[in-house]
């Protein structure tokens, strides 16, 4: 059985998440979704939205597991028996930052490997940071989250 784990923010869940789930969920057995719970700039979304978030949006999908994690992503994916870890790539700067943490990764877990997924070009000027910013001034960001996810941006911008 072929592990494949997807950790992240999620803060929020965007169409750029979505795809790579998608795509990696066809490539794996079983995809972990890792939320991360303790996020060093404090999230907009506290860990229990973003699980509902990721839960909600990917309803319809068999082979997920859906978890949160704290410490180190090599750790988890040791204890888990990880096959491989997915990540997303936008543009070139995405690419230098993930080549330098799968460099680590693989030194403190040896058996899983990282791939990188080329994100849709449709997604690639996507990211949660960028969102939050857009909505937090009342902008359309329905082109980026699915509709669950820009429902609980407006309540939270609304407030
Ligand atoms: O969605 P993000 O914020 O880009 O996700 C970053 C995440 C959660 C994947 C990354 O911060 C992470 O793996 N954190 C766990 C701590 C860890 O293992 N750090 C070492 C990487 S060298």
């Amino acid at each position: 059985m072929r592990i494949g784990i997807y950790p992240g923010s999620f803060d929020p869940l965007t169409f750029g998440h979505l795809d790579i789930i998608e795509r990696t969920g066809n490539i794996c057995d079983k995809l972990i979704i890792a939320a991360i719970r303790n996020i060093a700039k404090k999230p907009l979304f506290s860990i229990e939205e973003r699980l509902e978030m990721i839960r909600t949006c990917c309803a319809s999908m068999k082979n997920i597991e859906i978890v949160t994690f704290d410490g180190l992503l090599a750790d988890f994916c040791k204890e888990r028996d990880v096959n491989f870890i997915v990540k997303g790539i936008r543009n070139s700067m995405d690419i230098d930052t993930e080549y330098a943490i799968a460099l680590m990764n693989r030194r403190l877990a040896p058996k899983t490997e990282t791939i990188l997924l080329l994100a849709g070009s449709e997604h690639s000027f996507i990211s949660s940071s960028m969102v939050k910013e857009v909505a937090s001034y009342g902008g359309d960001v329905t082109s980026a989250v699915p509709q669950f996810v820009n429902q609980k941006l407006i309540q939270k911008f609304s407030n």
